[in-house]
């Protein structure tokens, strides 16, 4: 978890995203709840990163970066909107199964574009010092969605992250702004 380069810890965040898929998905029924939540949390803070900080640099960097931020953001909107659903009607809901299977098509999907059309050309666009700077408000937002977390960390974690996709959104949104905010 100490990747100094934005793009190689988005690439991690995108195999945690995928585990945990399978671990919703392989879950005993009294541990579907709390599996679906981790997913929650860490795919809402990973695509707020996204949308905050990565795919606003490729709008400025990349020739035609435009495009590409409004597609990328599209297909997170998406997303999100399946993901607040499937939160409210809860793991109990008999369409649970179904949404997770297309949720996870969508995110898998719309990560595979990231990796070939927007990461490639962020890395060759951006400065190693930038990269470090993206990392750096990624990490600070990570941290409130620790995946393998601590015993005394996870409370704490859980108490910043309750609630809909949304509020968790806002919350994360908060910390990259003062974390990007802090270099100046
Ligand atoms: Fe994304
Ligand atoms: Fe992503």
């Amino acid at each position: 978890m100490t990747e100094k380069d934005v793009i190689d810890l988005l690439l991690r965040q995108h195999e945690e995203i995928k585990s945990l898929f399978t671990e919703v998905e392989n879950a005993a029924p009294e541990d579907r709840a709390e599996a679906f939540q981790k997913l929650v949390r860490l795919l809402a803070v990973h695509e707020t990163a996204e949308e905050e900080i990565v795919h606003p640099y490729a709008r400025r960097k990349l020739h035609d970066g435009g495009t590409i931020a409004d597609e990328r953001l599209a297909e997170e909107n998406a997303a999100k909107d399946l993901l607040t659903e499937m939160e409210k009607a809860g793991v109990e809901d008999p369409r649970f199964s179904a949404n997770l299977a297309l949720l996870r098509r969508a995110v898998v999907e719309h990560a595979e574009h990231e990796e070939q059309e927007e990461f490639p050309r962020l890395r060759q666009e951006t400065s190693e010092q930038e990269r470090r700077a993206m990392a750096t408000a990624v990490r600070a937002a990570e941290a409130l969605a620790p995946t393998h977390p601590h015993p005394g960390i996870d409370s704490t974690a859980k108490n910043l992250l309750l609630g809909p996709p949304t509020a968790i959104m806002d919350r994360t949104k908060d910390v990259l702004r003062r974390a990007m905010g802090k270099r100046g």
